[in-house]
């Protein structure tokens, strides 16, 4: 713990960062996807729920305030809840009310101990602004959400507001079996400006093995998702941050995710490097913990490295990964400690794009060859035979 906050004292120093622009700003900046930003401007209201001043014809306050109740109600979507089964337990949420829960930390709170079922936590679309724990007694819960733009767990605890890093999640899952499906996670802590100490703000922290994530989004600036431990699996995700927006100790394989930098943008020919894709915390060669991304997409703004040596062993691979000039010419980044340069492991294998050039990469870097990125090309690098569900499954 103590590491990951003097690792920012070395590399706060060189950051632009302007401060205090919230984060939806930046959303507003990088992604000025119209449906995503109309979506995100009914941010606490009734989503799918007709306004209650339709009923103003109303004349008896009691009358109304029943109309208002069932009208909010009416929309709600009851065919998407699905039903309990032999093998399921479903807890409904909805922050109007409209079913069992109005937070999900409620519904998490009823799931029972050590469950055999696969528990569904079934979220209506909305924003939750809540700090949510899924404690380790609570094995094979599930998150669905209404879709990644729809559907978000929110918060803003820091490093400092939190006693560190690691428990500044605004969502923490400490237990095995976690599934989330179409639904973000966010933290919107201000910005860190440069030089600001103690701003770290972690959307979501996974720390129990065999997690997967489908269609999330991950929304943060400095050390969005920590992928702490165990394996995990993510698919057509977004994840978006600044410093080392992906880092942590886990044995993870990304497919086909969209990796945004929100760092600042640098001015034209100036060598700066504001951010860091990954840092990924493998300590020792016993560890056979990475990072595998396949298929993904790194785009935004600022200059950033694709990873930095968090801890000697680093293992980081980009396999089939479309990168833009945003990628610093050394790509990688040893933690300013050359004797890492042994032992960290970073290879890229048939990226493309602006970012992608090899020819000035950092001189410990690996050109993987079909040979040495088979076991990062495919499932098997997270054992998924022996855990992963598919996106069916709930
Ligand atoms: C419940 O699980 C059992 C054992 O895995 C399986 O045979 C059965 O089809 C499942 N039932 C449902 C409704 O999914
Ligand atoms: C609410 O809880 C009750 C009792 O556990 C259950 O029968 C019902 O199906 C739940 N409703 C929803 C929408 O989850
Ligand atoms: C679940 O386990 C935790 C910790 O082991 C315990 O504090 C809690 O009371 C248990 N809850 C139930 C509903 O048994
Ligand atoms: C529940 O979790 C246990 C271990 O955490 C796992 O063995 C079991 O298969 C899981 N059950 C379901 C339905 O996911
Ligand atoms: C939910 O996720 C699945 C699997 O990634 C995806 O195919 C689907 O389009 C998503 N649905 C919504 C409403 O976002
Ligand atoms: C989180 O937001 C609340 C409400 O705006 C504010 O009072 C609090 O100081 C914020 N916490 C941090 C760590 O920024
Ligand atoms: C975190 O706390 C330290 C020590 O109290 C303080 O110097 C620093 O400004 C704080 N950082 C933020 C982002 O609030
Ligand atoms: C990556 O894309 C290639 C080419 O489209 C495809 O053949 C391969 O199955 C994909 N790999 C993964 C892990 O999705
Ligand atoms: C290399 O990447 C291209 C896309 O740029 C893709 O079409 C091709 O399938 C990839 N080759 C291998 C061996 O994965
Ligand atoms: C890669 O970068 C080198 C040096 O900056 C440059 O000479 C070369 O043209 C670039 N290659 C491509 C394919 O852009
Ligand atoms: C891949 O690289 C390794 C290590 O440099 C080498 O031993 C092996 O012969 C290469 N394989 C192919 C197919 O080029
Ligand atoms: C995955 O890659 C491994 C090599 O590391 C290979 O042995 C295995 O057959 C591959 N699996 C699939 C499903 O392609």
């Amino acid at each position: 713990m103590n590491n990951i906050m003097t690792k920012y004292n070395n590399f706060l120093i060189n950051l632009t960062l302007s401060s205090l622009l919230p984060l939806l700003a930046f959303l507003f900046m990088i992604n000025p996807t119209p449906s995503y930003l109309s979506n995100l401007v009914v941010f606490g209201d009734p989503v799918d729920c007709p306004h209650p001043h339709h009923h103003h014809h109303r004349e008896d306050p009691d009358e109304d305030d029943q109309s208002v109740i069932s009208s909010i109600c009416d929309n709600f979507p009851t065919n998407l809840v699905p039903p309990e089964t032999t093998n399921t337990s479903v807890f409904c949420v909805d922050q109007n009310g409209c079913c069992n829960f109005t937070t999900v930390q409620a519904a998490v709170d009823a799931v029972p101990n050590l469950s055999i079922k696969r528990n569904i936590i079934w979220i209506n679309a909305g924003i939750y602004y809540e700090k949510v724990m899924v404690p380790k007694s609570k094995p094979n819960v599930t998150f669905q959400g209404q879709g990644y733009t729809t559907t978000a767990i929110v918060w803003n605890d820091t490093a400092n507001s939190s006693h560190g890093t690691f428990y500044s999640g605004s969502v923490q899952v400490f237990s095995s079996n976690f599934i989330a499906k179409n639904i973000s996670f966010m933290n919107v802590a201000p910005i860190p400006g440069p030089g600001d100490v103690g701003a770290q703000a972690v959307a979501i922290r996974v720390g129990g093995d065999q997690a997967a994530f489908w269609s999330c989004g991950f929304f943060g600036a400095q050390d969005t998702l920590h992928d702490d431990r165990g394996r995990h699996y993510f698919k057509d995700c977004y994840i978006q941050g600044s410093i080392d927006f992906i880092f942590g100790n886990g044995r993870s394989f990304y497919e086909s995710c969209q990796l945004v930098s929100m760092a600042n943008p640098v001015p034209q020919g100036s060598k700066f490097v504001n951010g860091a894709v990954t840092a990924h915390g493998r300590a020792s060669a016993e560890e056979n913990s990475g990072f595998s991304f396949v298929n993904c997409s790194i785009g935004g703004t600022g200059r950033v490295w694709l990873g930095r040596a968090w801890r000697p062993f680093s293992r980081v691979v980009f396999a089939n990964t479309v990168m833009t000039d945003i990628i610093a010419p050394e790509g990688w980044n040893d933690f300013n400690d050359p004797t890492r340069d042994q032992t960290i492991f970073y290879g890229e294998y048939n990226c493309s794009g602006a970012g992608a050039n090899m020819s000035s990469r950092a001189p410990y870097v690996q050109r993987l060859n079909d040979t040495q990125v088979s076991s990062f090309l495919n499932l098997s690098f997270i054992d998924a035979d022996q855990w992963l569900q598919p996106y069916s499954f709930f």
